[in-house]
Formats: structure tokens, sequence, C-alpha cells
């Protein structure tokens, strides 16, 4: 009667999906760490948004058409990837797992995506370059210190990046609670509490003693800081964040840069307009910085619709903010991006899992948009449209 199964004395221990990862990465990580990473700014309510605007789609699903492995292909700045599902920047990713972005740039290499290297990386410009093959993406922040903005445009070309991304919204950090609370602040402010919680995390603390990395190490030489410090580094981003920058700071940049160009950031369809008639963008990246930036801002996969609207044609559309499953990545694709970005989903693998850790979650988007397309009856990414979306 039992034949034919197999057996073993305990359920399978590995995560089966992103929210899994999610939960396996919040018990290995102090409640410092949960905090830069989950929480959004304010009331949440755009973190939120970014959730509930995938619900609002449902999927048409025609049958017996004979899908069979369906294609995942896209090109994204010239480069084909072979999983619409890109790493998108995030700061200190080695307060995940002292692997960090080296850890992250091999996962996505070995699932033929690409990853984006933030400014404020654990792993400098030249160590990620050093570490991998590709060409990935190099997020830059419109620094109105231009010297400082051209080091960081000519490390970034001598270590084989192919695209830069420049994040445009954040003039000033958002204003997140939670972070405060945990004295995530300039200078940060390390309680008695939060460092008692951490011994409660041996696995993650004894990495960070042993290994880790608490500053953005893209500063260190840059800024003249001797190792960059996480307060040092806050420090100098400050110094070089500002409120008044401009478009011609963007303007500047684009002259510079003789790669592919996107401008990260931008939720608005007039934006969007001048960035890809003005700018001369290859491609923008919808979002809002995962809800972490301005609350009350939309959801990103509902700017993505009027923006897609406007600019489809003309520019490649990326977007990022709560993309969790297959079936999101696929609502994006239909409302006219040619790839997303994907930022907590992978800091989950890397916090339970590291490098094999980002691995999975990338394999699980990867297995998800596989079975969703032939669930569908879609036989190639490149087919998706609006007429595969019915309103919930
Ligand atoms: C912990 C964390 C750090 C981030 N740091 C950066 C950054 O340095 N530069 C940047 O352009 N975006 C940064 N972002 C925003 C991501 O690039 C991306 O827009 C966002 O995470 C997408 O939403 P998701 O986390 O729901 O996938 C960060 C996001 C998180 C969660």
């Amino acid at each position: 009667m039992l034949r034919g199964f197999k057996f073993r004395l305990t359920q399978d221990r590995h995560p089966a999906s992103v929210e899994e990862y999610r939960q396996a990465a919040m018990r290995r990580l102090p409640s410092l760490v949960r905090a830069y990473i989950e929480n959004g700014a304010e009331d949440e309510a755009t973190l939120r948004a970014n959730r509930g605007a995938f619900a609002r789609w449902t999927l048409r699903q025609r049958v017996l058409t004979g899908t069979v492995k369906p294609r995942l292909e896209t090109v994204i700045g010239g480069e084909t990837i072979t999983l619409p599902v890109m790493c998108a920047p995030t700061g200190f990713t080695a307060l995940s797992h002292s692997s960090g972005d080296v850890a992250v740039a091999r996962a996505a290499e070995r699932a033929g995506t690409r990853i984006v290297l933030s400014t404020a990386s654990s792993y400098s410009i030249e160590e990620v370059g050093a570490a991998t093959n590709k060409p990935h993406g190099f997020q830059l922040y419109p620094f109105g210190n231009h010297e400082f903005a051209e080091g960081m445009l000519n490390r970034a070309r001598e270590s084989g990046y192919g695209a830069l991304y420049v994040t445009v919204d954040v003039p000033v950090r958002g204003n997140r609670d939670a972070e405060r609370r945990h004295g995530l602040t300039i200078p940060p402010v390390v309680s008695l509490g939060t460092a008692l919680n951490c011994t409660f995390h041996p696995g993650w603390s004894l990495d960070l003693l042993r290994n880790g990395r608490l500053g953005a190490a893209n500063y260190a030489p840059t800024g003249g800081l001797r190792g960059a410090t996480m307060s040092d580094t806050i420090t100098q981003q400050n110094r070089f964040m500002q409120t008044d920058l401009h478009w011609d700071d963007v303007a500047w940049m684009r002259d510079r840069w003789k790669g592919a160009f996107y401008i990260k950031g931008i939720m608005d369809v007039e934006d969007a307009v001048h960035a890809v008639e003005k700018i001369g963008v290859t491609g923008l990246v919808v979002s809002n910085h995962g809800g972490r930036q301005m609350d009350s801002a939309q959801g990103s996969l509902d700017a993505l619709g009027a923006i897609g609207r406007e600019v489809g044609g003309r520019a490649e559309l990326i977007l990022d903010g709560g993309v969790r499953r297959g079936t999101d990545v696929i609502k994006a694709l239909c409302l006219g991006a040619k790839a997303v970005l994907i930022g907590r989903p992978y800091l989950y693998g890397l916090a339970a899992g590291g490098e094999d850790g980002v691995a999975r979650v990338l394999e699980i988007f990867r297995e998800e948009l596989d079975r969703d397309l032939t669930l569908m009856g879609c036989p190639d990414i490149g087919l998706l449209d609006r007429s595969w979306l019915l309103p919930a």
C-alpha cells in the first residue's frame, strides 16, 4: 500500500516560498536588523499599497495551449538575462549575512540574472567586480558633489559594470519610526536592550564578530575614511545628500556614462516623460523605494500602469516594490515592465542561507514563473500584455 512513498523523520526544512524565507530570516536576525530591512516609512501605507496593488489584478487562464517550458528570457540594457527578476540595490547587505553583496552577485549569476550594487554596499565596487564575471549594474545617488560622483562613475566603469542606475527618491532619508526606535540614527545609538537582543541571536552575532562589516565599503577610499565604520558612513552619506538636486545633476551624469542609463525612483507620469525626452534614459525603475521613503505614495504597480501607457515603447521599464511571487512578476510584465527588481526577498535568502539562500530565492521565482505561465497557457514572457489581466 505504501510502495512509492519515501519517508523521513521531519518535514522538509527548506523554505518553500519567499514568505517562508522571510520567516526564517526573521528568526535569525536581531530586532535592529529586522527593523532596518522590514519596516517602511511612517504609517507604512505605501509599504502595504505595494502588495495591495498586485491583489487588484487577476490573470487569464487559457487551457489546452500545449505550453511547454515557457521562455523567461528578457534583454535589459543590451544584456540578455534568463530570468526577468534582478536584485535591487540595498545598502549594508552584510548586516543580513557577512557574505553580503559578493554572495548576492554570485547567486544572481548562477540564476542567469544580475544585481544592481548599491552606493552604500558592504563590499566595494571593486570587490564585487573582481568576484563576478558578468557586467552588473551600479546604483548611484545623484550627489550634488560632482567630483565625488565622477569618482564613483569611473570606479564602476573600470570594474566592468555595464549599467548605471541613479536613485532619485532620497533627497532626504525617509521617516522610519522603527529604525529610529532601534537607534539607527545619526550617530547610531546602541541601547542595552538592542545589545541584549543581539545575544539572543548567536548565529548572527558570531558571524558579525568574526567577519562583520558595518560600514559602506565604497566610502572608504573615496572619502579617505579609515575602514568606514557605520557612523562614519552615515555621516559621509548625509554630507553628500542634498535636497536641492535637480534634473541638471542627472543630465550631467547621463553625459558622463556611456553605457545603459536608468533612473530609479520614478512614480509620476510627467517625470517619466521628462526622463525619456530630456535626459535620454535607457529605462526607468518605477519604484517608491520599497515603501521606505515617502509614505502615502501610490503602490508602485499602480504607478507602472500609467507610466507604461505613456512611455512604454520608448524606454525599458523595470518595476520594484512588493514582488514576492511569480504571479507578481507576470502582472508587472503585463503592465509594461521588461523585468522586476526584488529587494527584501533576496535579503531574506541571504540572512537565512548566505549565497545559497539567495540562489534558492531566485530559483523559487523561476519555478513559480515556469509553473504560472504554463497554467496561464502563455509560452513566452514576451507575449505578456494587458490582455492577460482581468480586474480582481
Ligand atoms: C534594507 C534596504 C536597503 C535599501 N538600500 C537601497 C539603496 O542603497 N539604494 C537604492 O537605490 N535603494 C535601496 N533600497 C530600495 C530597493 O532598491 C528597492 O527599491 C526595494 O527594496 C524594492 O521593494 P521590495 O523590498 O519590496 O522588493 C533598499 C531597500 C531595503 C529593503
